[in-house]
């Protein structure tokens, strides 16, 4: 693609003003530029639109992402949007998600990263499990393969998980794979939560300890952790949510400091996305989601490698897809009742 000068330099400047927020050079941008323009050319060019997760780096979310969100947010974008290929930055899961609800677009994944929890649990430890709690309800994570979801009564993100698990109609609930949220959900529902043993390696890094000394030295700090985290950490924090949920609160707070209890590209996004607010403490990175480079999204534009095609076999789509429909019932019915009272 010939590039002319004048092109090059407002996509440097363009970069420059959301990226200089968080520390980039100007040189940083200058290297980049050529291929966030070729990217964004070739979006135009077939109709695509690209999603980037929050925990994505910020050369992805602010360089070539259309939408910046979590998982469930984006996908339901992807449903919306009026785009012939979509192209999810972000571990696989979530690729699979977006297809189970757009299967008559283009899905695709710049790398084929996995996920600590979608890796932890296999088809025929779901099956055990029921086998083992035959009068158990089964909600699944959205952090989990569409075979699992297959497999699930219900599916469930971080920012519905408890309205929908508390509307689904049994009292005692498999929630799998995620052992920490789920033992959050013990305190957050009136149900009896089995629970599986997955966890994530980033939220079940944070400590009880760090939490304690941010707040002794930030007195008027607001503290959001995401559900994934320990129930000790989720009990010394202003707010319990999904990246979403957070977001959603520090646009409303009036508070100016806040420590965010999750992976780095949602303090990266917080940084330059809000101005007047002061992000402290420390964060982990994700090393699945770190995976995915500016070059795999260029890949999957320009010359798509099989494994980029996010395909999911007829029966376990249709299968894994009622499960999403279920949350979707759910989620309304939960909304309607407390609209109601
Ligand atoms: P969200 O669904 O809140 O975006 O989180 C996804 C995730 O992977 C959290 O670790
Ligand atoms: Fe999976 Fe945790 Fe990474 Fe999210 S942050 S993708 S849950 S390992």
């Amino acid at each position: 693609m010939n590039l002319s000068q004048s092109e090059l330099e407002s996509e440097i400047q363009r970069l420059y003003d959301k990226l200089n927020k968080l520390g980039w050079a100007r040189e940083d941008c200058e290297e980049i530029a050529p291929m966030t323009l070729e990217i964004n050319h070739l979006k135009q060019e077939q109709n695509a639109v690209i999603l980037a997760h929050s925990y994505q780096t910020p050369d992805i979310m602010y360089g070539v992402g259309d939408f910046v969100g979590d998982s469930y947010g984006l996908s339901v974008k992807a449903t919306d949007y009026p785009a012939d290929k979509i192209v999810f930055c972000s571990v696989y899961f979530m690729g699979e998600t977006a297809k189970l609800l757009n299967p008559h677009k283009e899905v695709l994944v710049p790398g084929v990263a996995g996920c600590s929890l979608a890796d932890s649990i296999t088809v025929d430890q779901v099956r055990a499990l029921r086998k083992m709690y035959p009068q158990a309800g089964v909600a699944c994570y959205v952090n989990t393969y569409a075979e699992i979801k297959a497999e699930s009564d219900v599916c469930v993100t971080s920012s519905n998980v408890v309205d929908v698990v508390e509307a689904m109609p049994q009292e005692e609930i498999i929630f799998i794979p995620d052992k920490l949220m789920g033992q959050n959900l013990r305190t957050m529902t009136s149900k009896k939560i089995i629970t599986w043993e997955g966890t994530c390696i980033v939220h079940e890094g944070f400590d009880e300890n760090s939490v304690k000394d941010i707040r002794r030295r930030f007195p008027d700090v607001k503290i959001l952790a995401h559900p994934e985290c320990t129930p000790g950490v989720v009990s010394l924090v202003d707010y319990a949510g999904g990246t979403s949920g957070m977001l959603n609160y520090v646009k409303r707070s009036p508070a100016k400091t806040f420590m965010l209890v999750t992976e780095c590209g949602l303090t990266d996004r917080f940084k330059a996305e809000f101005q007047n607010k002061e992000i402290v403490g420390t964060c982990i990175l994700c090393p699945y989601m770190k995976e995915i480079k500016l070059e795999d999204v260029f890949k999957a534009l320009k010359n798509p490698d099989p494994r980029q095609y996010v395909e999911i076999d007829q029966d376990i789509a249709h299968r894994a897809r009622a499960s999403l429909d279920k949350m979707f019932e759910l989620e309304k019915l939960a909304k309607r009742q407390l609209a109601t009272g």
